[in-house]
């Protein structure tokens, strides 16, 4: 379904010192720097695969997503989605595509969310009687009715997610891009959107590209994870290896009873470290690194030296998996 090969984007920024001196500078005479967003990667997808495409703020995920849109056009190298060249035969692809940016909205801004499905239904050219069981469906698993009648500026962030992830899927397209479906929302909605795109991807084998930063998002909804660092994409394989490798690598979360000064204790040395301290609201991050101790003696341990009210047990963040296998690889 979408084949790349040594893939690259440069972006050219305006080099500007700083102060009124620079900014006139700038005006008479342009420097450019050369941004290397995306360097050279490859990867192919079958149909009905779905890919958490991860790693840390600025790795190159968005402007890989765009160049799969057709939105940008690449420096160098091929893509293909579908047999389409993205950025050649836009509209062409368009057809075949849908897509969620989390930043970003595709629906309307003052009318009625209803009628920005009628307008899409349209530019789709969807059926109508297709368009009617979709819409159907999708009120029933995302719960839209209340919201179809409102205008998406008056939407609270995760009514408005619900409607956008409708939106993406309206025309039943063979691939659906989602740049952080989930960012900001509660656990409840989360869970929703996640159940939808998996309940998608069996009834119409819908593949999938998914870039988020909640690693529970990928565990639910991926099997196979692609992981970019700098442009460069450093794992593309199975989650379940990653899991093995850093399924233990969780964080406990800890509320002090009291103002006092935290320092690792002694038994916990090599096992775990402390990930974040806020003094101040009396929050400490441990992040376990060895799976020697279990999360609930590391937290027996800790009861013991501390007085605690509080706990959540958290998984590992992503950036914290992509920084180990870099550097395990370099
Ligand atoms: N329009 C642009 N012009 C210049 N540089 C850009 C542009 N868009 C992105 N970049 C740069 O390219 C790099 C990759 O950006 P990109 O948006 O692809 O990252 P990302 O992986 O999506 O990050 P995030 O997790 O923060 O969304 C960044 O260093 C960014 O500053
Ligand atoms: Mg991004």
């Amino acid at each position: 379904m979408i084949h790349v090969k040594s893939l690259s984007k440069n972006y050219q920024i305006v080099k500007r010192d700083p102060g009124l001196r620079g900014a006139m500078k700038a005006l008479l005479k342009r420097t450019y720097m050369t941004k290397h967003a995306v360097k050279n990667i490859d990867f192919d997808i079958e149909q009905g695969e779905m890919i958490g495409y991860i790693g840390a703020n600025g790795a190159g995920k968005s402007t890989t997503i765009k160049m799969l849109c057709g939105i940008l056009t690449p420096t160098d190298g091929e893509i293909t989605v579908n047999s389409i060249v993205p950025y050649k035969d836009r509209q062409k692809n368009a057809k075949n595509i849908g897509a969620v940016f989390g930043q970003r909205t595709q629906l309307f801004w003052d009318i009625p969310v209803r009628e920005s499905y009628d307008l899409l239904r349209h530019i789709y050219e969807v059926p109508e009687e297709q368009y009617k069981e979709t819409l159907a469906l999708f009120t029933e698993v995302l719960n839209l009715e209340p919201l179809l009648a409102i205008p998406v500026r008056q939407l609270s962030l995760g009514q408005k997610m619900r409607c956008e992830l409708a939106a993406a899927f309206l025309h039943r397209p063979k691939v659906v891009y989602l740049d952080e479906p989930t960012i900001g929302l509660d656990i409840a909605v989360k869970v929703r959107i996640r159940q939808f795109i998996k309940q998608m991807n069996k009834m119409w084998g819908t593949t999938v590209i998914l870039t988020t930063h909640d690693m529970q998002d990928i565990e639910e909804i991926c099997t196979r994870i692609i992981i970019i660092n700098e442009g460069t994409i450093i794992y593309d394989g199975n989650l379940q290896s990653i899991q093995e490798n850093f399924g233990h690598k969780r964080l406990i979360h800890f509320e002090l009873e009291a103002d006092e000064t935290i320092k690792l204790p002694e038994k916990l040395s090599g096992i775990a470290e402390i990930d974040s301290y806020d003094q101040e609201h009396r929050k400490v991050t441990l992040s376990i690194t060895s799976k020697e101790l279990s999360a609930a003696s590391i937290i027996a341990t800790m009861m013991t030296e501390y007085a605690i009210r509080d706990l959540t047990i958290a998984d590992p963040k992503i950036e914290t998996i992509v920084e180990e296998i870099f550097n395990r690889g370099s």
